[in-house]
């Protein structure tokens, strides 16, 4: 479907949960967050009867994010039944990649075709201190098994501060060209002052050419990570939802104060 300004919108991240098992600096408070309550949370029918009306309206990319979105219970199950939806060209998940080692296997079979997955740095203090205690050589074996698994391409997203020069960016592209990966950059964005912006040079820039919607995990969908314009699903039918959001995705988004990346999926 086209919008307002002719970009055609073909690409909906989903978020599962807002729950991980990391506490990355960047993007949740030490002591956890407000979790929001599993009655709020779309079931997998709601998420897939959505979807299917959103692919009938244009959708043909569907990305799956979270929070995390493999300690979603049942995940796979949600996998099998988004991928057996025609229609949908590219489904993938974005991950931490802690999980992966056990579910990398499973989420192929069920029809997943690729993952991206978060690395800020190949050092490992380094990454358990950005991510609060996580252990990098699980994410190492997730990333292992998603290749074992012929999830392709895998992507690394690489949170930078500044530049792509930085030294753990810099190893992060060795680490990727060594082990035949895709790294991405994508410049760290302030959340201290609980709210977002588009950051000059990031991933967040190119609103010309953005073809995305977003759904939360408790039914709201979002036109664009940076305006507060969103729509409770469970309100109206899918297909004016749909509708609505295409219709108030913003020229070019500046700001979000009412959600979270753990609340979007990043
Ligand atoms: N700035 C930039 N990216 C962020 N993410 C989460 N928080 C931020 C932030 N403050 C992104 C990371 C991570 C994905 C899940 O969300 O790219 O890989
Ligand atoms: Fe979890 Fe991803 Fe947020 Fe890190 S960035 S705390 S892995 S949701």
């Amino acid at each position: 479907m086209l919008d307002k300004f002719d970009r055609t919108i073909n690409y909906l991240r989903i978020s599962v949960t807002d729950r991980c098992n990391l506490r990355c600096v960047y993007c949740m408070p030490e002591e956890g967050i407000k979790l929001i309550e599993h009655s709020s949370i779309l079931s997998f029918e709601e998420i897939v009867e959505f979807t299917k009306v959103a692919v009938e309206m244009g959708i043909s990319k569907v990305r799956i994010t979270g929070g995390e979105p493999l300690v979603r219970k049942g995940i796979i199950n949600l996998v099998a039944m988004l991928s057996r939806i025609t229609g949908i060209k590219d489904l993938s998940m974005t991950t931490n990649g802690l999980l992966l080692e056990k579910f990398a296997q499973e989420l192929k079979t069920a029809g997943l075709q690729r993952v991206n997955i978060s690395l800020d740095s190949i050092d490992e203090q380094k990454f358990s201190d950005i991510t609060r205690g996580g252990n990098i050589g699980e994410v190492k074996k997730g990333i292992e098994a998603a290749k074992q698994a012929g999830l392709n391409p895998i992507k690394i997203n690489c949170v930078i501060k500044k530049s792509m020069d930085e030294p753990d960016a810099l190893e992060v592209k060795k680490y990727c060209d060594e082990n035949g990966l895709e790294a991405r950059f994508i410049y760290e964005m302030d959340i201290e002052k609980g709210e977002f912006g588009v950051v000059h040079g990031g991933s967040g820039g190119d609103c010309a050419n953005c073809n995305r919607l977003r759904l939360t995990s408790a039914g709201f969908l979002k036109p664009c990570l940076f305006s507060d314009v969103s729509i409770n699903i469970r309100k109206v039918y899918y297909k004016e939802a749909m509708r609505m959001a295409i219709e108030q995705k913003p020229a070019c988004g500046n700001l979000s104060t009412t959600h979270k990346f753990y609340n979007i999926g990043g």
